[in-house]
């Protein structure tokens, strides 16, 4: 059964005390130093088994999507600061929440995840700047009817960008500055391979790509900056979908455009087909191109009895789910320029998965009672042996 888990406490950054934990022990144990946004200095220790504390001694960062609950609920935050050194706002940083009337800004969620992360060591992820979906009803409507101009649009894109990136400028380590807009075999390409149908591609073409790093920059200089998709590294049989992306992000760099990394989101699912080895390959086509990668959004689905108890029905996938985490991680600790492994929450009661895969569920790697599952051992396993037989991946950014 699920665990009921529904007490808040009333502050989101009392957790040091709440959690008698600390992150000293990244400081001392190799963590990667990030002189651009030196993590907060903290007091006491994270665990030396914990998923962070072992990737820290390989320089790799850990990461998970918290929405306010995974900050808050006490046993959820708990987990949040001793086993992550990264977070993602899931959803607290997406236009639709920030500004959900035009010129009024609700940052509370935001703030009060990189609050929580300075308390407790954490870097920050910034998701998403420019994305097809969670956009302010106000702004779709207002194209949609044409009140809103594409010249219109692309400034309020800008304007958009701006304020949010410098409203937390020094803060924010990682941003994902597009999201998403690639073509999937489904979809009707471009010739470069760009969604002919995305709501930004449609409205102001191919160059606003180009546009949305330079004015994310303009407002951070420091923070590295992303593109962001799914089916990009190893999952799509054909691999056109990341010759596309490679392909365009190459031509970025050749003009000049400042794009620092890619972040391949490992949204995978047990019925369809995923290589690990070619995960691996195309991570390392992406830093080949002298960029930086991230796995950024894992998380692994199959189908289940129910949306409550998330049992898989078919036994031999309780054995998929932690390979295919396992080999979406070892792929990225062979390539030396991925930075950080993010998984898309970690419990599988708050994952949106059952909400959005109808009869899917057991993605993350705690179960619906927060039981630690065999995904989280195998993680933990693979950072413990690499941090005895990995070549040193500690860098300097
Ligand atoms: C999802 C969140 O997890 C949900 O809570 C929300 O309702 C919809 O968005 N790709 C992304 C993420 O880049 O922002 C999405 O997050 C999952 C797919």
């Amino acid at each position: 059964m699920k665990l009921s888990r529904l007490a808040v406490i009333g502050t989101t950054v009392g957790t040091a005390a709440v959690l008698g934990i600390s992150t000293a022990a990244m400081a001392t144990s190799g963590a990667p130093a990030a002189p651009k946004h030196p993590a907060a200095a903290s007091a006491t220790t994270v665990a030396p088994d914990s998923l962070r504390a072992l990737a820290a001694k390989i320089g790799l960062r850990i990461g998970t999507a918290a929405g306010p609950s995974r900050l808050t609920t006490p046993q959820l935050a708990a987990i949040t600061a001793g086993q992550f050194s990264v977070l993602t706002p899931e959803n607290e940083m997406k236009w639709q929440v920030v500004e959900p009337t035009q010129g009024q800004f609700d940052w509370t969620g935001a703030d009060n995840l990189v609050k929580f992360a300075k308390a407790n060591g954490q870097l920050v992820r910034g998701h998403t700047l420019m994305w097809h979906s969670q956009l302010p009803d106000w702004l779709t409507t207002g194209v949609a009817n044409g009140t809103i101009s594409d010249a219109q649009l692309k400034s309020l894109l800008h304007q958009h960008i701006t304020t949010e990136v410098s409203r937390y400028k020094g803060k924010i380590w990682q941003w994902d500055v597009a999201n998403e807009v690639f073509a999937n075999s489904w979809d009707t390409a471009q010739p470069d391979g760009l969604n002919a149908n995305d709501f930004w591609i449609q409205h102001l073409g191919s160059g606003i790509l180009a546009d949305a790093f330079r004015w994310a920059h303009a407002a951070d200089p420091h923070a590295l900056l992303c593109y962001n998709d799914f089916n990009i590294a190893g999952e799509d049989g054909t691999n056109a979908k990341y010759q596309n992306v490679h392909d365009f992000v190459a031509k970025l760099k050749a003009q000049g455009v400042p794009i620092d990394c890619v972040g391949e989101q490992g949204h995978l699912d047990t019925q369809y087909g995923f290589s690990g080895t070619r995960m691996q390959q195309d991570l390392q086509g992406y830093a080949s191109l002298g960029l930086k990668v991230a796995i950024t959004e894992a998380d692994v689905r199959t189908f289940v009895n129910n949306a409550t108890d998330q049992v898989p029905t078919s036994n031999p996938e309780t054995l998929a789910q932690p390979y295919e985490f396992g080999q979406m991680l070892k792929a990225c600790l062979a390539v030396k320029n991925c930075i950080s492994f993010t998984i898309w929450g970690f419990d599988d009661a708050e994952s949106w998965v059952p909400g959005v895969f109808a009869g899917e569920g057991y993605s993350d790697i705690y179960d619906v009672n927060l039981n630690k599952k065999d995904a989280y051992f195998e993680l933990q396993q693979d950072l413990r042996l690499a941090a005895f037989g990995a070549p040193d991946r500690r860098r300097t950014f």
